[in-house]
């Protein structure tokens, strides 16, 4: 456990992110999640996005930013902060671990994903 964090989830093995920018994946227990690596470094934000509920895996990701495939809000997926119109709600983040070459998600212990907005 991380500072700052309460529950975990491990989603597997590094490698389901070879070949790919970013991965969906729905443990038991947790809102679906979308995972980026960017430059090297893991992110996870909910794959749902706030503003009408549009799966974020099948949009486009443009650096740190994921674009949503519906209505095109644009979220800071360090942060989950919206970028721009429709979306006005920031998008739920995760702190993330690699142990053993596994991804390990911690849900922030603020529940809203803990970024300082
Ligand atoms: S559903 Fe994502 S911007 Fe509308």
């Amino acid at each position: 456990m991380i500072a700052g964090t309460s529950a975990a989830v491990d989603l597997g093995p590094v490698g389901a992110l070879d070949g790919r920018d970013m991965v969906r994946m729905a443990p038991d227990g947790w809102p679906p999640l979308l995972v980026y690596r960017i430059d090297g470094e893991i992110y996870a934000t909910s794959d749902t996005c706030t503003h009408a509920t549009a799966s974020l895996s099948e949009g486009e990701l443009e650096g740190h930013t994921i674009v949503c495939p519906v209505h095109w809000a644009e979220f800071d997926v360090r942060t989950g902060r919206p970028l721009c119109f429709p979306a006005t709600r920031p998008l739920e983040t995760f702190a993330v671990t690699v142990e053993d070459g596994r991804i390990h998600v911690h849900r922030k212990s603020n529940g809203n994903g803990g970024d300082e907005r």
